[in-house]
């Protein structure tokens, strides 16, 4: 069974309740929070004040992933908006292990997000204080883009180094998931599935939710 964390990139925004409602009646387990600054990708999006208010608004877990520069000036301020879990990028952290150990410090799962072009082994000497790594599949910044098939073969290795090591980190798979492709993903070792238009765009979102669950 994965988990699913539908990503609310994807929501319609004017009618955030009625996707907030859905969600509490979908197997989801958690919902996905994508959080973006304008620098360290080409897109903004929302922050911690949209986040306070869907966890108010929602009964799953709060994941957020941050795609922005600096993120230990804001770790304190999406603790404060209610995320039990905060994903920082490497690319964006020169210290990652304090990163990490300031997210745990506040009570949150602390999460780490790899572009696609970051090699899995960057992750070696620190794989031990990750709860979850978040293998992007698309290059980070957008909704709607198509899943980059070389991270099969990321989720593949990562997958063999917790593995080897008895780790409990989890392995998140963030773009371009669909129906289609989720069972290969799940196959490869992906324990978390994001998923955005697969979701939000369907006709049926509950549907969909419990049929990627169900991988
Ligand atoms: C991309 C975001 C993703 C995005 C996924 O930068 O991190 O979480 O919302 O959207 P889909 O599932 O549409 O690729
Ligand atoms: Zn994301």
């Amino acid at each position: 069974m994965a988990i699913v964390a539908p990503s609310l990139l994807a929501a319609n925004f004017i009618n955030l309740q009625a996707e907030c409602d859905m969600l509490n009646k979908s197997v989801a387990d958690w919902y996905h929070l994508d959080v973006m600054d304008g620098r360290f990708v080409p897109n903004i999006s929302f922050g911690p004040m949209l986040i306070d208010f869907f966890r108010k608004a929602t009964t799953k877990v709060c994941d957020v992933h941050l795609m922005i520069e600096n993120p230990e000036n804001y770790a304190e301020a999406f603790s404060n908006a209610g995320a039990d879990h905060l994903t920082v990028h490497i690319e964006a952290c020169t210290h990652l292990h304090r990163n990490l150990q300031q997210i745990k410090s506040l009570g949150m799962k602390a999460g780490v997000a790899i572009n696609p072009h970051t090699p899995v082994s960057l992750l070696n000497d620190v794989l031990h204080d990750i709860d979850i790594v978040c293998i992007m599949s698309v290059n980070p910044g957008f909704g709607g883009q198509s899943f980059i098939p070389h991270s099969l073969t990321k989720i593949r290795d990562l997958r063999q180094l917790i593995t080897d090591r008895s780790l409990p980190t989890l392995i998140e798979v963030d773009g371009g998931v669909t129906l289609e492709n989720a069972a290969q993903i799940v196959e490869a070792g992906a324990d978390v599935l994001v998923a955005g238009s697969s979701v939000f765009k369907s006709v049926d979102p509950i549907a969909t939710i419990a049929a990627l669950s169900k991988l």
